[in-house]
C-alpha cells in the first residue's frame, strides 16, 4: 500500500509578529469570555458520564508486569523541533547517549499542554501538531495511547478542536490512538503507581465535575499508592516562591486549585513523588530535601525555549507541609541562557512583521501630529505647519511639538499610548521579575526613548517634506525601523539584564528551536525510572526517505511544502539531513521517584 503525504513544514511562530499577537489576544480574550460564561468542561462531564456512572473501562494499566511510558508537553510550534521530538518518541527503542539501556517506546503518551501555538485552530493542529506526528512514524498494529492536557493556548478556541482531536477515541495524531473523555484523567498504573492529570482551564478554576471525578478516584487510594500529578503548569516555579506571591497574585490562585486536590491524596495516606508540568520550555528538576519528591518541568516538546536563568534557587510548596525544594538541574544551562540573551540584538531582526510595524507607527505618529498642527491657525507659527516650522531649525522642537499636542485629542492620545503601552507591557510581563517597580520604570522609559526619537526624527528631516510633507515621512520610516527595532532589543536585554523582567520574551523573540527534551519513565516491580532525555541541537534540514516519491517541494514564504508518496510502512518519512544529525542524551542521570 502507498500513502500520500502532503505537508507544509511549518516556521516557528513569530512572537513578535503584530498579526499574531493580535490574534492571540483576541482569542485570549473571547477564551476567558468563554470560559466565565459556559465552561466547556461541564458540558464534556454532561454528555460522558464518567466511570461510576457509566459502563466505561477506567483507564488502566494496572495488569501490566513493567510499562514504559513517554511525557511531553509544549508541542506542536515549527516543524523542526516537532518532528525531531516526534521521531525521538515515536522510535521503537532509543539509544540515548548515558542511559544504561535501550530505552523502549511508551505503551502512552502524555502530551502535557500546549499542544499547539499560537491559538488553537483546526489548521494549526493539523500543520504543527498531526503532521508532524504522522509523518514520524508509521501507523501500529497495536497503536500506542495518548492522553491530553489542555494548556492555555489549547483554550483559546473554548476547547473546541482539542475536544476534536482529544476526546473521540478513534482519533489519532500518527500512530498514537486518542483514549479519554475528559480533558483531565486518572490513570492506573502496575505496583499502585497512579498518574493525575488535571485541567485548571486557564489558571482560572477546577470545574465541579473534575472535582467529582478526583474524589472517586481518591476514594479507591490506599497508604501504598504514589500518585504522579501532571499539570498543566508549574505552579511550584510561579506561585510558591514568597518573594513572586507579593508579585502575582493570580498563579497563587492556580497552585490552591491544586491543593485541593492534593489534599485528597494526602488524606487517602497516598504520596505524590512527582510533580511533572509543561508550559515553561525548558527541563528543570527540584528535589525535596527529603530526597524523595520531585518537581519537574519539561516543557521542550517543540515550543520556542524559555531561559533558565531566573527560576528561583529553592521552592516552597504550601501542599508540602513546609517541604522546600532545591534546583538541581536546568537545561539549558543558566550560564549558556545569559549568553545567548545578549543575541537577542542580533535576532530580533528576524520579527520583519514587528520591525515594520514600528516603522509605521513613527511615520503615522509623525503625520499626526503635522496633520494636528495644520489646524492651528497661529502656532507654530503663522500659517506653517509642524514640519515647516521645523525646518527652520529655530527652536528647541520639544516647545512646539508640545503645543501642538495639546491643542489635538487624538495627539494626546496617541502621545500617552507610545509612553504608557511600553509600561503596561513591562507590568503584564513580569513574571520572575524580582521588583514590582522597575517594569514601570523600564517601560515607561522605553516609551519615552521611541517618542522623543519619533520628535528628534521629524525635527531633522522636516526638510525632505518641503516639496509635500509626505516625503518627509520616508526617513522617519526607515530610522523608526532601525531605532524602534534596537530600542525593543536594548530594552528587553536590560530589563532582563536588571531584573529579570521579560524573560519570555528576550527568548520567544529568538525562536530558539534548540535544547528539546520530553520524559520516559519505566515502572517495574522495583520503582519507577525517569529518564530525561534531551536533544541539544535539532536538525536545520530534513530530506525525504528514498523510496518517498514525488516533485520537488515548493518553497513559499520561506516554508517548504512537500507532495509525496511513500510505502504506508514507511516509518519516518523525512529524515535528518545531514544523516545522524538527531543524537538524543539523557539530560542527567535516571532518576529513581518515589
Ligand atoms: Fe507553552
Amino acid at each position: 500500500m502507498v500513502k500520500r503525504i502532503k505537508v507544509t513544514q511549518k516556521k516557528p511562530v513569530s512572537w513578535l509578529a503584530p498579526k499574531g499577537l493580535v490574534q492571540t489576544a483576541i482569542k485570549a480574550m473571547q477564551a476567558a469570555l468563554f470560559g466565565a460564561y459556559a465552561d466547556r468542561r461541564e458540558t464534556i462531564a454532561a454528555l460522558s458520564p464518567h466511570e461510576t456512572d457509566s459502563d466505561t473501562k477506567p483507564i488502566s494499566y494496572a495488569n501490566e508486569r513493567e510499562l514504559w511510558f513517554d511525557y511531553i508537553a509544549d508541542t506542536g510550534d515549527g516543524w523542526d523541533a516537532t518532528y525531531a521530538v516526534a521521531c525521538l518518541v515515536g522510535e521503537d527503542t532509543l539509544d540515548v547517549a548515558g542511559a544504561d539501556r535501550r530505552l523502549k517506546r511508551g505503551a502512552f503518551t502524555i502530551l502535557g499542554g500546549d499542544e499547539v501555538y499560537p491559538t488553537a485552530t483546526r489548521e494549526d493542529y493539523q500543520e504543527r501538531l498531526i503532521d508532524p506526528f504522522w509523518c514520524a512514524h508509521a501507523t501500529d498494529d497495536e497503536p500506542p495511547k495518548v492522553y491530553a492536557l489542555p494548556g492555555n493556548h489549547d483554550w483559546y478556541d473554548g476547547l473546541t478542536s482539542f475536544m476534536r482531536l482529544f476526546l473521540q477515541l478513534d482519533r489519532k495524531i500518527g500512530p498514537w490512538q486518542a483514549h479519554q473523555r475528559r480533558t483531565y484523567f486518572a490513570i492506573e498504573l502496575p505496583h499502585n503507581w497512579w498518574i493525575w492529570g488535571v485541567d485548571v482551564q486557564l489558571e482560572s478554576d477546577i470545574d465541579a465535575p473534575q472535582v467529582e471525578y478526583f474524589k472517586h478516584y481518591a476514594d479507591k487510594l490506599t497508604r501504598s499508592d504514589r500518585v504522579i500529578l501532571c499539570t498543566p503548569e508549574p505552579s511550584w516555579v510561579e506561585g510558591a516562591d514568597d518573594k513572586y506571591r507579593k508579585l502575582k497574585n493570580i498563579k497563587i490562585k492556580t497552585h490552591e486549585n491544586l491543593v485541593f486536590l492534593e489534599d485528597l491524596i494526602h488524606k487517602a495516606g497516598a504520596k505524590i513523588p512527582l510533580r511533572i508540568a509543561g508550559d515553561l520550555h525548558h527541563y528543570a528538576r527540584y528535589e525535596g530535601r527529603d530526597r524523595k519528591d520531585q518537581l519537574i518541568t519539561c516543557g521542550g516538546g517543540g515550543a520556542f525555549l524559555h531561559s533558565t536563568h531566573p527560576l528561583p534557587d529553592s521552592v516552597n510548596l504550601i501542599s508540602t507541609f513546609g517541604q522546600w525544594f532545591d534546583k538541581k538541574v536546568v537545561s539549558p544551562s543558566a550560564a549558556w541562557c545569559k549568553q545567548q540573551r545578549k543575541k537577542v540584538f542580533l535576532r530580533i531582526w528576524d520579527n520583519h512583521g514587528f520591525a515594520l510595524a514600528v516603522a509605521a507607527i513613527y511615520a503615522f505618529y509623525a503625520w499626526v501630529l503635522e496633520a494636528a498642527s495644520e489646524g492651528l491657525v497661529d502656532y507654530p507659527a503663522p500659517h506653517l505647519s509642524l514640519f515647516d516650522y521645523f525646518a527652520q531649525k529655530s527652536d528647541c522642537p520639544i516647545v512646539p511639538w508640545s503645543r501642538v499636542t495639546s491643542h489635538s485629542l487624538f495627539a494626546l492620545l496617541l502621545t500617552l499610548a507610545i509612553v504608557i503601552g511600553p509600561a503596561v507591557y513591562g507590568i503584564k510581563m513580569k513574571r520572575f521579575a524580582t521588583s514590582s517597580t522597575w517594569p514601570v520604570i523600564g517601560g515607561l522609559l522605553h516609551g519615552a526613548a521611541h517618542l522623543f526619537t519619533a520628535i528628534y526624527l521629524m525635527w531633522l528631516f522636516s526638510s525632505w517634506g518641503s516639496y509635500h510633507f509626505l516625503f518627509g515621512l520616508v526617513p522617519i520610516f526607515f530610522l523608526g525601523l532601525f531605532f524602534g527595532t534596537f530600542y525593543m532589543a536594548l530594552y528587553l536585554y536590560l530589563a532582563n539584564l536588571l531584573y529579570d523582567g521579560h524573560d519570555e520574551e528576550v527568548f520567544s523573540c529568538q525562536a530558539i528551536t534548540d535544547y528539546k527534551c520530553f520524559a520516559r519513565f519505566h515502572l517495574t516491580r522495583k520503582g519507577l525510572t525517569l529518564y530525561p532525555i534531551g536533544l541539544a541541537t535539532v536538525p536545520k534540514a530534513w530530506r525525504p526517505a528514498e523510496v518517498a516519491l514525488g516533485l520537488p517541494p515548493q518553497k513559499i514564504g520561506g516554508e517548504l511544502t512537500y507532495d509525496l508518496s511513500a510505502p504506508d510502512n514507511l516509518k519516518r518519512i523525512f529524515e535528518p539531513d545531514p544523516p545522524g544529525a538527531l543524537q538524543p542524551r539523557l539530560i542527567e542521570p535516571p532518576i529513581k521517584i518515589g
